[in-house]
């Protein structure tokens, strides 16, 4: 058929024969050849400028560092720095599902997904100011120990600096994809028969002695960073503060970042109330939990063990600064079991918004909170999302395909030889 009266906005055409249908024929192809089809529009009533202008204010970024999600707020981040190493990162989005409301017990539970940045996880946010910071002091080489996506930011980010990078990280305990990154982005690796403790004792101990310019979260420049999820946050929300802001916490440099960013925007009269945050460990991983629960009377320091590798850390290096970011927003600190997050992860998973281990811990903790009643199911709630579902596609396989019996989440895959009639057996077959 061809339209041959005015045309709707958008319809299917031929490529082959030229024959038109409608934009909602669901044909996958022509069915008058079983030719491909392509999608043609009606021409825009708009003036070429008044298009351009529209893309233009839609888009609502500049070019060059200003589209970046950090350096937006740079007049509090590194108010010197000018030659920036920015990928662009961070203008990540704020998310909403109804199948998290109803996991959590929330009546609208938002989550900032920090996966969005351009290698999977928060830690660009700490690395732009970090390497821009390594390059205006000079360093001729720079070096982290991680738990694998600081070790993949550092290398992506030194990599666009041209400065060496030099990363540590414990033999058999990091993710498959944040060590395949680490590799692809060239960083000089090491992996050490250890656990993350012993690889950043090492490379503090390295940086001292040789002279390489030390980025984990140590480093204060990082954090300046990582203080904009909050601020990118407050933004997204016209700078109406939510109620709580709740985290994953391994090595605390994100505690300490957000409650920095949280306290200066309050006192430089950004937001008129501050936000309670909550960190939330692994139970195997939880020795910042364990001091609050004594109102940080002691420091300790676990063994630790968890299936989320990401916050597998005994000793967290920003233990002080995140007892002042807990104290100071009237925080709280929680401890989570490896199975909850590994059933909230399959939640966050299974609703299409995706995220590693370590970042469903969040989730866990705001289920939690509201089980306590600390949290109302109507109060305003973000979840931080640290970082992307691919990041562990190697626990993501095994949850799915091999843990037996299967889990209540799992997704069994179905080998099939090539006929209709498997398809059809399978189909037929209940889930
Ligand atoms: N979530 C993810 C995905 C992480 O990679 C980390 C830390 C955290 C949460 C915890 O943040 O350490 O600031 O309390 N990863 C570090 C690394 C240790 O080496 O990539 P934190």
């Amino acid at each position: 058929m061809k339209f041959r009266t005015e045309r709707p906005p958008s319809w299917q055409i031929c490529i082959a024969c030229g024959n038109e249908t409608t934009e909602l024929d669901p044909h996958p192809r022509c069915t008058a050849c079983g030719g491909l089809l392509e999608v043609q529009h009606r021409p825009p009533l708009l003036s070429r400028a008044a298009l351009i202008a529209r893309f233009a204010e839609r888009r609502g970024q500049r070019p060059g560092a200003l589209a970046s999600g950090v350096w937006r707020f740079h007049e509090v981040v590194l108010p010197s720095a000018e030659d920036v190493v920015s990928h662009p990162e961070g203008n990540t989005p704020l998310l909403h599902r109804e199948a998290l409301d109803r996991w959590t017990g929330m009546r609208h539970l938002l989550l900032k997904h920090e996966g969005h940045n351009p290698t999977g996880s928060f830690k660009d946010r700490g690395m732009t100011v970090g390497v821009t910071q390594a390059r205006r002091i000079g360093a001729t080489a720079v070096s982290c120990a991680s738990t694998g996506n600081t070790s993949a930011s550092l290398a992506a980010y030194a990599a666009q600096a041209g400065i060496p990078a030099l990363v540590l990280v414990p033999a058999g305990q990091v993710a498959m994809g944040k060590l395949a990154q680490t590799l692809a982005y060239g960083a000089r690796t090491l992996l050490v028969r250890g656990d993350f403790d012993d690889c950043l004792r090492l490379v503090e101990e390295a940086s001292r002695k040789l002279g390489v310019y030390l980025l984990n979260s140590v480093n204060p420049f990082r954090l300046e960073g990582q203080k904009t999820i909050a601020l990118e946050m407050l933004q997204q929300l016209d700078w109406e503060p939510p109620d709580w802001i709740v985290l994953p916490a391994g090595n605390l440099g994100n505690t300490a970042a957000l409650g920095k960013a949280l306290l200066e925007a309050h006192r430089w009269g950004l937001i008129s109330r501050i936000p309670r945050l909550a960190a939330v460990q692994a139970i195997g991983a939880a020795p910042f939990a364990r001091s609050f629960a004594e109102d940080f009377a002691h420091r300790y320091k676990v063994r630790a063990e968890t299936v989320a590798t990401a916050i597998r850390i005994g000793d967290p290096a920003s233990f002080d600064r995140a007892v002042h970011s807990i104290r100071e927003t009237e925080g709280v600190v929680l401890a989570v079991p490896d199975e909850e997050i590994l059933e909230a992860k399959a939640a966050v998973d299974g609703c299409g918004v995706g995220c590693e281990p370590a970042s469903a811990a969040s989730v866990v903790g705001v289920r939690e909170l509201v089980r306590r009643g600390l949290i109302e199911p109507e109060e305003h709630v973000v979840a931080v999302l640290t970082g992307h579902i691919l990041k562990d596609p190697g626990m993501l396989l095994r949850y799915h395909r091999e843990i037996e019996p299967a889990p209540t989440g799992a997704n069994r895959p179905i080998e099939i030889d090539a006929e209709l009639g498997e398809i059809e057996r399978v189909l037929a077959r209940p889930e």
